[in-house]
């Protein structure tokens, strides 16, 4: 079959930001990166050419890719990185998916500047759940840093360090006019009174949850994570890095400059925090844009206001109508519990930069994730041994109070190791995420690749198995690749293992991600042939 092809050169380019130039990693020499834009159902390839100086991979995020993972993209969990003067042919499948999802780089930090937006229109000759909008916008919300970024991580995981904050939040790839130099370059938005305009929201930022909002003007979410939620409106959202919200913005305030602004949002004590905005201009332009009047300011919730933030994300809802109904689980055969976790490792002689000398860490059930010299999926398929174990733990290994300000020292000290979960096909998954307190209690962005699951229940506090469930929504609830779990809080999920394959599923945090907040799917084949891992395309790069 034929198929549309994009062509994405990753390269090195010079941009300016707060008053100085740097070489960043681009694809194509654009940053943010261009946008895809398909139909529900289309299948693409990316021909991927890597002219940079490191290795890449590029993963399309929240794109189920049905049985193909080989195009998925994460660095040694389904494939080797494509070296530099190499390039990869990435056959990208839309299956079910419909509304705004991203694609970003999947090796080290490369992601903070190598990403783009993917437009999912309605099957043609369909429409959206609401009145069709008269423009669509991408807000892509992202972080900028004076120094390399690779070098940022590398230098953290050398030392044991919590690595350095970014020095600016961006919006469409611009700090805006409150931080230095970066007047001319923030992004504006000229809107028609009267018209409506669909935002397509996504946090591309690597390490920030934000909050978000618009001068004098409401939001109606109509989606997130690339599915239709009941629609509502807000004066705020809040986006994790990972997720995306579809929301429309009326222009029904009189005409003038009113700023979008967005914001870090952190509950955790321990957590430093950078309190900069990030802005974009909305304005009225007609007859003429009201240039030389301030923008107004929009009342953005406090850094930690964590009532705002639960507030807001417990209020997505599938639309779970005849149109687009759910899907969710009513009997699981596979339960988890796993616990999501910042740690410390000790040193010889306290010689790291971490906390009392030890190195920072993270895991999933007391193991940090390791990744191994070839990738899992070729692993798996190839049944070649010792790569990775199928030993990931399906319940905590220990009870205790997870959430408590003094939990049990042995805990902060996790297993390294390179296990995954193994689930048969069209098995129920129920998977509760635990936050803990070992080192210090902060919100995880969980995402799973190859699914979106349903968020069935949260709560702060310890996950209480025998009241807790009695709680779930299994009515309405939103469909998502991403959720955050509450700082000391828990998070359960549900999906059905419909796709077989090798999933990576992770803290969108980069840092923790870098630190082993992660584990892996595989779920198997089924019996038949339209329930089988497809086979690998011929120019997977090698390991
Ligand atoms: Cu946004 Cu592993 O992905
Ligand atoms: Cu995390």
């Amino acid at each position: 079959a034929w198929f549309r092809h994009y062509e994405f050169v990753v390269r090195e380019t010079p941009f300016t930001r707060l008053c100085e130039t740097k070489n960043i990693l681009t694809v194509n020499g654009l940053y943010p990166g261009p946008t895809i834009h398909v139909h529900k159902g289309e299948t693409i390839v990316v021909d991927v050419y890597n002219m940079g100086n490191y290795n890449i991979t590029l993963h399309w995020h929240g794109v189920k890719q049905p049985r193909f993972p080989w195009s998925d993209g994460p660095e040694y969990i389904t494939q080797c990185p494509i070296q530099p003067g190499s390039n990869f042919s990435q056959k990208v499948i839309f299956s079910i998916e419909e509304g705004t999802l991203w694609w970003h780089a999947h090796s080290d930090w490369s992601r903070a500047t190598v990403h783009g937006a993917i437009i999912v229109y309605p099957v043609q000759g369909t429409t959206y759940p609401f009145p069709l909008p008269n423009e669509e916008v991408v807000i892509q919300l992202g972080e900028w840093w004076k120094k390399d970024v690779m070098q940022v991580i590398t230098e953290a995981l050398t030392t044991g360090a919590d690595p350095n904050t970014s020095d600016a939040f961006t919006i469409n790839g611009e700090p805006g006019d409150l931080y230095p130099c970066s007047q001319p370059g923030t992004f504006q938005l000229n809107v028609v009174p009267g018209a409506t305009y669909l935002l397509r929201i996504i946090n591309a930022a690597l390490n920030d949850i934000f909050f978000l909002s618009l001068a004098n003007h409401s939001l109606t979410v109509v989606g997130s994570d690339g599915s239709y939620t009941k629609h509502f409106t807000t004066n705020y959202i809040t986006i994790s890095p990972g997720q995306t919200i579809d929301a429309l913005l009326l222009a029904n305030q009189p005409p003038g400059r009113y700023y979008m602004a967005a914001r870090a949002y952190s509950s955790g004590n321990n957590v430093s925090f950078d309190n900069s905005t990030t802005t974009a201009v909305v304005q009225y332009c007609d007859p003429s844009c009201p240039l030389f009047q301030p923008p107004f300011f929009p009342d953005l919730p406090y850094y930690n206001d964590t009532f705002a933030y639960l507030n807001f994300s417990t209020s997505l809802r599938s639309l779970a109508s005849e149109s687009h109904p759910i899907d969710v689980p009513l009997n699981v055969t596979t339960q988890l519990i796993s616990t999501v976790s910042v740690n410390t490792i000790p040193c010889p002689d306290n010689s790291c930069a971490g906390p009392n000398g030890t190195r920072v860490a993270a895991s999933m059930n007391n193991i940090s994730f390791v990744n191994p010299s070839i990738d899992i999926l070729q692993a798996y398929y190839n049944n070649i041994s010792g790569v990775f174990g199928d030993q990931f733990p399906h319940f905590p290994p220990y009870i205790f109070n997870f959430t408590a300000d003094y939990p049990p020292l042995i805990l902060e000290v996790p297993k390294r190791g390179t296990e995954v979960i193994v689930v048969d096909y069209e098995s129920t998954v129920e998977f509760v995420l635990q936050g803990t307190n070992l080192v210090a209690g902060i919100e995880h962005p969980m995402h799973l690749h190859g699914y979106s699951f349903y968020v069935v229940g949260y709560g702060l506090g310890n996950y209480d198995k025998d009241k807790d469930p009695l709680t779930y929504n299994l009515v309405d609830p939103p469909l998502q690749n991403t959720v955050v779990v509450p700082r000391n809080g828990w998070t359960t999920v549900r999906f059905r293992a419909d796709n077989p394959g090798v999933w990576f599923m992770h803290c969108h945090l980069e840092r923790h991600l870098s630190w082993g907040m992660e584990t892996v799917f595989i779920v198997k084949n089924g019996n038949d042939s339209n329930a089988t891992l497809l086979p690998p395309p011929q120019d997977m790069p090698p390991c």
